[in-house]
């Protein structure tokens, strides 16, 4: 019986990870091929190479040309969770005012960008909300996170 009731209580403690997690990435082969890739870091996505990003007036990045591959509306992505560049955060820019945690520093090429991956991290294994990252965070309350890299703003330094 006290066994069953320590996996009641495991189960329970599970819940708001399950809740709150990131969902949708959960297949490694989403992104990524062992014998199909057509990219860098194996992947396997066809990037985005028709969106223009308004913050630098060019064609998306690496990293975002990805990610926008599925995220952006058809006909240039494949329209999961649409996102629009034009009504995004900043993105694909060099930071000027603020300093990037080092977490949210750009992959391979890009690191002195802020790209889609400084503030996601797409893998499984983060169970943020959202595949956040930085500071745990939940629906409606993601104030901590924008304080990660806007400390300034809610009066922290
Ligand atoms: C091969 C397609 C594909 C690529 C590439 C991709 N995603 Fe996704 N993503 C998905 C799908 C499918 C979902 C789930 C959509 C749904 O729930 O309707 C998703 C969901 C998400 C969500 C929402 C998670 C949630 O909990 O609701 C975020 C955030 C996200 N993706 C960010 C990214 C970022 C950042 C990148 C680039 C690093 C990326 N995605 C690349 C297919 C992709
Ligand atoms: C939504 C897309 C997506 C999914 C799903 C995904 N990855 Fe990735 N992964 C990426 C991107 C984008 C990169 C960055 C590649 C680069 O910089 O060249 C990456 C990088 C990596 C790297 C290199 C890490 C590093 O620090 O250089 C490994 C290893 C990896 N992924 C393994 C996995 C495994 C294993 C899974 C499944 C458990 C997985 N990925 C699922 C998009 C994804
Ligand atoms: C990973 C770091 C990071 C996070 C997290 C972050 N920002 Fe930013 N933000 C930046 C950078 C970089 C800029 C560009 C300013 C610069 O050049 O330093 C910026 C610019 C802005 C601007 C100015 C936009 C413009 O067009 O001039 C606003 C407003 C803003 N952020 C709000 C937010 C909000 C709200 C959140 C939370 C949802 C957030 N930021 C989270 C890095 C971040
Ligand atoms: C400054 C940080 C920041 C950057 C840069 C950023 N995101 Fe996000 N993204 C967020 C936050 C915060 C949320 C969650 C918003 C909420 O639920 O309040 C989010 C949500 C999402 C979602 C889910 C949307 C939905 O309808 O549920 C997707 C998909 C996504 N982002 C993809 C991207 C892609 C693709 C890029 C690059 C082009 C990107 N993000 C760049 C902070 C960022």
């Amino acid at each position: 019986m006290k066994k069953y009731c320590l996996y009641f209580v495991l189960i329970l403690l599970l819940i708001p990870a399950l809740v709150f997690a990131g969902e949708g990435h959960e297949e490694c082969a989403l992104c990524h091929g062992a014998h199909t890739a057509i990219g860098p870091g194996l992947l396997t996505t066809r990037p985005d190479t028709t969106t223009i990003n308004p913050a630098t007036s060019g064609p998306l990045g690496r990293i975002d040309s990805i990610c926008m591959a599925c995220h952006a509306q058809e006909p240039n992505g494949l329209g999961y969770r649409p996102v629009s560049m034009e009504s995004t955060h900043p993105c694909g820019i060099k930071p000027v005012k603020i300093k990037l945690p080092s977490e949210a520093k750009g992959f391979k090429g890009e690191e002195e960008l802020l790209t889609c991956m400084g503030c996601h991290d797409p893998h499984p294994s983060n169970p943020n909300y959202m595949y956040l990252r930085g500071p745990k965070v939940s629906a409606g309350n993601t104030q901590a996170f924008c304080v990660w890299c806007h400390p300034e703003q809610a009066g922290l330094n």
